[in-house]
């Protein structure tokens, strides 16, 4: 038989990573896990209006709204339980963060505590779930801290660089898992017949030119000056400075635009706008921006806030947001030196 023939699975990707030293047995579980639980999810979204999970939660009328003031989906809720019971009993995790959740919450007594922390933004995009358009899950994975008796919030605050292994599964057409533990970033696609995932692109690698650009332009006339300038240059198109006509892309579920970028390039923004601004931008710095900035770098793309590399960013807050630039690394750069050059 030729070995390398056959598909490269999740398990065998991430025992021969394990071979090779990059990860451990822990680590290399909790992954396994997270993508049983993105499968369970995946099963949920696919029901669609057929599984009674569409729609807002909350009963007798009453909104359910999260720590981020937003009314939650159904979705929401299920997504994060699926994660929660799927990591309790493992023994690979000291503690969980969630955007549902107020705080982190620890690994019940019952199971053996492990030395990892999880991040995750359960259910991506939800916006877009009733109107059946992708959405996904986003998670992050930091070293929960050593000698910590009760871990708290505080223990998640590390940059972005202190990840050891982030991801997205996308529940589009197909299921897929990218994913990074520093030693590139990989596609998995679900094989729905054997259900596994199977690698179907080694190494993305998004393009450092681009013409594509993903933004919420009814915001336009929120946003601060420098943002202003840059997407009013991309806008006048080769008869402007930047001499190239760009495409518009934008989907409103991160995960789905991400997906794009690494796949075919572009420059993905939610810039500060006056609206978002009090709040420090829309999207949240540990389980949206960190995790997606780790897997674009590891692609050959830019993170930023627009004025500081995403990955540097010292956290304040567990449900800290910030401004967001990332892809194509010469596009992110020109966005940057519109803000450098304005400041
Ligand atoms: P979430 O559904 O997890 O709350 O995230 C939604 C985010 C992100 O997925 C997307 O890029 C952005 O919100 C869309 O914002 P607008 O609806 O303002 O365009
Ligand atoms: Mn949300
Ligand atoms: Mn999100
Ligand atoms: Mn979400």
């Amino acid at each position: 038989m030729n070995p390398t023939a056959s598909p490269v699975s999740l398990t065998r990707y991430l025992i021969e990573e394990q071979r090779e030293g990059r990860i451990g047995p822990n680590l290399r579980l909790l992954i396994e896990v997270v993508a049983r639980a993105c499968k369970s999810i995946s099963i949920q979204v696919g029901k669609g209006a057929l599984g009674g999970v569409l729609g807002d939660a909350g009963s007798g009328g009453e909104a359910s709204i999260n720590v981020q003031g937003e009314a939650q989906k159904k979705l929401d809720v299920l997504s994060n339980e699926i994660l929660l019971e799927a990591n309790a009993w493992g023994g690979h995790l000291a503690a969980l963060a969630s955007e549902e959740m107020d705080h982190c919450v620890a690994i019940p007594d019952e199971y053996p505590r492990g030395k990892y922390l999880l991040l995750f933004d359960p259910l991506d995009g939800s916006s877009n779930i009733d109107v059946n358009i992708s959405v996904g899950t986003i998670f992050s994975v930091l070293r929960c801290p050593e000698d910590v008796e009760t871990v708290g919030d505080e223990h998640f605050l590390q940059p972005g660089t202190a990840q050891v292994a982030a991801g997205y599964c996308t529940y589009g057409p197909s299921t897929m898992l990218v994913l990074t533990i520093g030693n590139g970033t990989h596609a998995f696609t679900l094989d729905r017949e054997i259900g596994s995932f199977v690698m179907t692109t080694r190494g993305m690698r998004i393009p450092e030119e681009t013409r594509e650009f993903a933004v919420n332009m009814s915001n336009q006339r929120f946003w601060e000056e420098p943002m202003q300038q840059y997407v009013g240059d991309l806008l006048a198109g080769k008869e402007g400075p930047r001499g190239k006509d760009f495409n518009m892309r934008w989907v409103a579920s991160m995960v789905a635009d991400v997906h794009r970028i690494l796949t075919r390039g572009g420059i993905f923004s939610y810039p500060l706008d006056s609206k978002c601004a009090p709040k420090g931008g829309k999207l949240r710095l540990m389980y949206e921006a960190n995790p997606m900035a780790f897997l674009v770098e590891q692609a050959g793309g830019a993170a930023s806030t627009g004025r500081q590399r995403m990955l540097d960013v010292r956290p304040t807050g567990l449900h800290q947001r910030v401004p967001v630039f990332l892809g194509s690394k010469n596009e992110v750069e020109a966005a940057v030196r519109y803000h450098a050059e304005h400041d």
